[in-house]
């Protein structure tokens, strides 16, 4: 059974990272790899587990939550992509319009025969139901409610904030962090180019930096002295804890060293890919969902990370069919194999309970105590 972090006394005294008795957060990581167990693994230890509801409906994410309440007591988050209509034609249409997804479409030809699947036909905007599940979380409040790909506008902020919720935006940089300080954001997840999966930059049509997590931790913290933020992005041993930590980060968002414990949904195909030396390199590409996302260089990756068009949610939904009957016919050159940079180093703690890599990464690190 877990306390409840000493410092959370009533629901209007909203969760931050110094709350928890170990500063983790583990990462939302939508499409399978975060599960409730997980959640409740990474909670029980002290951290903080989210939920990645970008690609569920809200009565998937209310369905989730609910799995999540019958595994633990311990607070825990849910994460929500602000995907922006407008942003996201204004970037196709920068891209060539939908022709240039049908181009796209018809390179990878070759891949579908193969797999015997027709990829899915000009696939139109989704934004995954985000009104409706915000309107679930302020009716049925959970700890901490975190964005990406945007920065909240203040009514949303204001609605989960009245509700006991800490709102937690995830930034790429230091514009967007005073942006999300501006709509007074309870803390910031500061990812840097690191980070494995995608880069949550505020807009499809950018291209992220390749700043790393130190550097960006030491200029957020430099830029926002108060703010509170967790850093994320690589961070794979103590030592990656501890050089954040010191850069100014009040805890750590980890994603990739959490997919090869037991209690993650990672499937025995992606889970191998992480362990195999014939992969060597992971690089951020549009070519899986037409936003920029660290994976493993694969042959999918190696081969059409050139053409894909700043299209999203379009290339997300264009290359779905594909990347499920390669995961299902066992075929790892296809799928897209999320990885932060510290891929390699995580496979330390390759089948590890999570509860373990969670205490194991805070406490060995050499300057565990938040500013
Ligand atoms: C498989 C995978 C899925 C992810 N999905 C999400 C997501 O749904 N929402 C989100 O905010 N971040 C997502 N991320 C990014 C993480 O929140 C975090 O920034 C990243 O994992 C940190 O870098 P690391 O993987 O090197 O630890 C994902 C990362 C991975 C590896």
């Amino acid at each position: 059974m877990i306390e409840r972090p000493s410092r959370v006394r009533d629901p209007h005294d909203r969760l931050r990272p110094a709350d928890l008795r170990r500063p983790v957060i583990g990462a939302p990581m939508a499409g399978g790899p975060t599960t409730p167990e997980l959640i409740a693994a990474v909670g029980e230890a002290g951290g903080l587990g989210m939920i990645g509801s970008g690609y569920l409906d809200a009565a998937a994410t209310r369905e989730e939550i609910a799995r999540v309440r019958a595994l633990t007591a311990a607070p825990f988050g849910v994460n929500v992509f602000l995907v922006d209509r407008a942003d996201s034609e204004a970037a196709l249409a920068d891209a060539g319009g939908p022709e240039a997804v049908d181009r796209y479409s018809a390179t990878l030809t070759p891949v579908a025969d193969r797999l015997q699947v027709v990829p899915a036909e000009r696939p139109g905007f989704t934004d995954f139901d985000q009104a409706a599940t915000l309107a679930a979380l302020v009716a049925d409040p959970v700890a901490v409610v975190s964005f990406t790909f945007g920065i909240p506008d203040r009514d949303v902020v204001e609605a989960l904030q009245e509700v006991g919720t800490a709102v937690a935006v995830t930034v790429a940089g230091v514009g967007d962090a005073r942006r999300a300080v501006e709509v007074r954001a309870d803390w910031l997840s500061v990812q840097s180019a690191e980070a494995g999966g995608h880069r949550s930059t505020t807009t499809v049509g950018e291209r992220p930096d390749s700043i790393t997590t130190v550097e960006l931790t030491r200029a957020v913290r430099e830029a926002l002295p108060q703010v509170s933020f967790v850093a994320a992005g690589g961070i794979s041993t103590p030592e990656d804890v501890d050089a954040v930590v010191r850069a100014g980060a009040d805890g750590v968002q980890i994603g990739t060293v959490l997919l090869r414990t037991p209690e993650a949904g990672t499937s025995a195909l992606y889970r191998a890919a992480l362990a195999d030396p014939r992969f060597t390199e992971s690089r951020p590409t549009r070519c899986y969902t037409g936003r920029y996302a660290r994976a493993l260089v694969n042959e999918f990756v190696a081969g059409f990370d050139a053409l894909a068009p700043a299209a999203y949610p379009h290339l997300h939904l264009l290359t779905g069919p594909l990347r499920t009957a390669a995961a299902q016919a066992g075929d790892v050159e296809v799928p897209p194999l999320w990885a932060g940079s510290g891929w390699r180093a995580a496979g330390v703690y390759a089948d590890r309970p999570a509860a373990q890599v969670v205490a194991e990464l805070w406490d060995r690190a050499t300057s565990p105590l938040p500013r």
